[in-house]
């Protein structure tokens, strides 16, 4: 038998290396090396296909000659599921769905697969509950079936036999990081067993035809654990996010090979699982108070991602000494700066005001997109003037009052739109060339004395 090697893969960038590397010399990263010992017979099976490919497939086609049959889509029950995925699912699709711990994966996915039980034979892998613990959520979510069968299992190749056996039409797999592929010596949820584990699901939807729902966990920056290429393997990446301290849950498509990735969906978690909600709008202004001051709606961008956040202003006259300048979610020197420009370009008289400023949700704000937003809810709580709780805003201020165009206009603007906004303020610069079909109001403003203008 051949001589096993040992080499130091990177957790974070999977950079190779041959020894052991306190930082990974490619992406910089701290203790990320982890050893792995690589069979060469392994290395060989896994160079021969398991698949040939048909002769006439292997050659080139002229784009012209190609056919093609517009997919079947298969609708869940949630039809804000079958949005985000473009219509419904794609039979033998792989599909990966990430989110924080608690955020309501397995619940999702419980409730498609009993959905999914009514029209084909579902496998629900768990690798990280007992059937017994799926079944008592099942149960609370009034989920039953014959043809919805629970199978607590992480060892890959039983999988596969149980795949063969069993012939499912749905396969769940909770969680990719939980799953065990014997061939690989590294530890469960290590970057070669991830990605091994993810190829092979995908052979199993692409060969047999069955579509595959796949768990990944996140990391605490929140992308999906395992290297980026899992994201580029899969067909569909879906995140489920939203604040587990609130009810309502956003899933958001960031790749679909099968649609859009402008949709989202938003679920409400109730005491029977999750609800689809149909007007959202309602949600992000619920908790606005309708005549008040002092609050203005953002659409940020959250890496590729459109957010709405409600920021919030309280100007106070100071009464000793310095005037005071707090900031939650926001950055601090931005608020100064905001502060100082509207002094001295917008005429407000801010010196002798303590402010106290935050972003709502927790979430933090740290684009320059969000500078026009920050100002006017300043403007509206120092003028005790409210801004409309349907207006939102997004534009970066210069320091002479400017309004500077900002990146990803259409996607910013179809968001906040989706989101029920009637009027968005946006720089006179990205007014562009708007093609007359968006319900919401878009208005272009030159610096921040026309925004107030136009708003109060
Ligand atoms: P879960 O789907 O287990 O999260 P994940 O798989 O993403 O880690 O959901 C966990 C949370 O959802 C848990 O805190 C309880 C809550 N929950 C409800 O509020 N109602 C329900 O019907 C269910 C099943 C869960
Ligand atoms: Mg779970």
């Amino acid at each position: 038998m051949a001589k096993a090697k040992t080499k130091f893969v990177c957790q974070n960038c999977s950079y190779v290396s041959p020894r052991y590397l306190g930082r990974c010399p490619n992406c910089g990263a701290w203790n990320q090396m982890v050893e792995e010992v690589e069979h060469p017979e392994a290395i060989k099976a896994k160079a021969t296909p398991s698949r040939r490919v048909s002769d006439l497939e292997s050659k080139p086609v002229s784009i012209d000659d190609v056919s093609f049959e517009k997919e079947p889509r298969i609708k869940t029950e949630l039809s804000e599921l079958n949005r985000v995925l473009g219509g419904g699912i794609v039979p033998g699709s792989l599909i990966l769905i990430g989110g924080d711990p608690g955020i309501g994966k397995s619940t999702l996915l419980t409730q498609v697969s009993g959905q999914l039980a009514s029209s084909g034979k579902v496998l629900y892998v768990s690798g990280e509950e007992s059937a017994s613990q799926i079944k008592m959520r099942a149960d609370r979510l009034g989920i039953s079936g014959k043809n919805l069968y629970l199978y607590p299992q992480t060892d890959m190749s039983y999988i596969r036999d149980t795949i063969s056996d069993m012939k499912p039409d749905y396969l769940i797999i909770d969680s990719v990081q939980t799953m065990d592929e014997p061939e690989i010596t590294s530890a469960v949820g290590s970057i070669s067993q991830i990605r091994e584990v993810t190829a092979e699901l995908m052979n199993i939807a692409k060969q047999d035809n069955i579509t595959v729902f796949v768990v990944g966990h996140v990391t605490k920056g929140g992308a999906i654990a395992g290297p980026k290429i899992l994201e580029h393997m899969v067909d569909t990446v879906l995140y489920f996010e939203g604040d587990t301290h609130h009810s309502y849950r956003i899933l958001r498509s960031v790749k679909n090979r099968f649609g859009s990735t402008n949709e989202i969906g938003i679920f409400e978690m109730r005491t029977k699982g999750l609800v689809e909600v149909t007007n959202p709008s309602e949600i992000f202004l619920e908790e606005r108070l309708a005549d008040t001051n002092g609050s203005a709606v953002v659409v940020s961008m959250e890496g590729t991602r459109p957010i709405l956040v409600e920021i919030q202003s309280l100007i106070t006259p100071t009464i000793f000494g310095n005037a005071k300048r707090t900031a939650t979610g926001l950055d601090h020197n931005r608020v100064s700066v905001i502060m100082a420009v509207l002094e001295k370009r917008g005429n407000l008289m801010l010196q002798n005001q303590d402010a106290y400023l935050k972003s709502t949700g927790g979430v933090k704000l740290d684009e320059p997109a969000i500078d026009l937003a920050l100002a006017m809810s300043i403007a509206s709580s120092y003028k005790n003037l409210g801004i409309p709780a349907t207006d939102c805003f997004v534009g970066e201020v210069g320091l002479t009052g400017e309004i500077r165009r900002v990146n990803r206009i259409d996607q910013r603007v179809n968001e906040a739109e989706k989101l029920g906004f009637k009027r968005i303020f946006i720089p006179k610069n990205n007014m562009g060339d708007w093609s007359k079909k968006n319900k919401i109001q878009i208005v272009g403003v030159s610096t921040v004395t026309d925004a107030m203008n136009k708003i109060f």
